[in-house]
């Protein structure tokens, strides 16, 4: 018996409603997936790639850590990308944050969380370049929010600089990178006008 009998009777309930919208559905996507996008998103739980946009299994492939980071050593992000855009051939890759995010408030006001603050550190790394250019915001919830944003276009950059990204350009592949941010408070996203889809454009 499940530990966890009401997760598992969702499910049930989930397939079957999927399945009576869509006769087949399941065999279908069994055969293949073939995504067009891939998200790259924070882990908190009030952010689900799939839902905020609307997608259904098999059209969105997702890759989600604490922060949203793209960092150029991470060979779990990597291999996504990797096998997104050589594999998948996704053809857009959107890089999404969101505001009042825990990890760049622990980056923000520095209060030791053990392990995890050597991840945070690509954050806080940001956070130190950009402090002279967020004194000027009124208050420690608008330097968080401005922090999360500029992660975003920073995560994104990072996205364009690897050699997967600069291999697909290279070879002529389609492939626009966006930086996007989803309010929690209102569940709406929002593009922050970061879009590069050729070297030209980073
Ligand atoms: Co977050």
């Amino acid at each position: 018996m499940s530990s966890l009998p009401h997760l598992i009777e969702n499910n049930r309930k989930w397939a079957a409603r999927i399945e009576r919208e869509d006769p087949g559905f399941f065999r279908k996507l069994a055969a293949q997936q073939k995504p067009e996008y891939l998200w790259i998103g924070c882990a908190d739980s009030r952010v689900p790639a799939n839902e905020i946009v609307g997608l259904l299994p098999g059209e969105l492939f997702v890759h989600r850590n604490v922060g949203n980071l793209v960092v150029h050593s991470d060979m779990n992000c990597l291999s996504v990308l990797q096998f997104a855009i050589e594999v998948l051939k996704v053809r857009h890759v959107i890089v999404c944050g969101h505001y009042g995010c825990g990890g760049v408030k622990a980056a923000v006001d520095g209060t030791p969380n053990g392990m995890i603050d050597n991840w945070l550190r690509h954050m806080t790394d940001i956070y130190r370049r950009e402090r002279e250019n967020l004194k000027s915001l009124d208050s420690p919830e608008s330097v968080v929010d401005r922090l999360c944003e500029l992660n975003v276009v920073e995560q994104a950059y990072n996205v364009t600089q690897t050699s997967v990204v600069q291999d697909a350009w290279r070879r002529a592949q389609e492939l626009n990178v966006y930086g996007w941010i989803y309010d929690i408070s209102d569940g709406l996203l929002q593009d922050l006008g970061v879009r590069f889809s050729s070297p030209a454009d980073t």
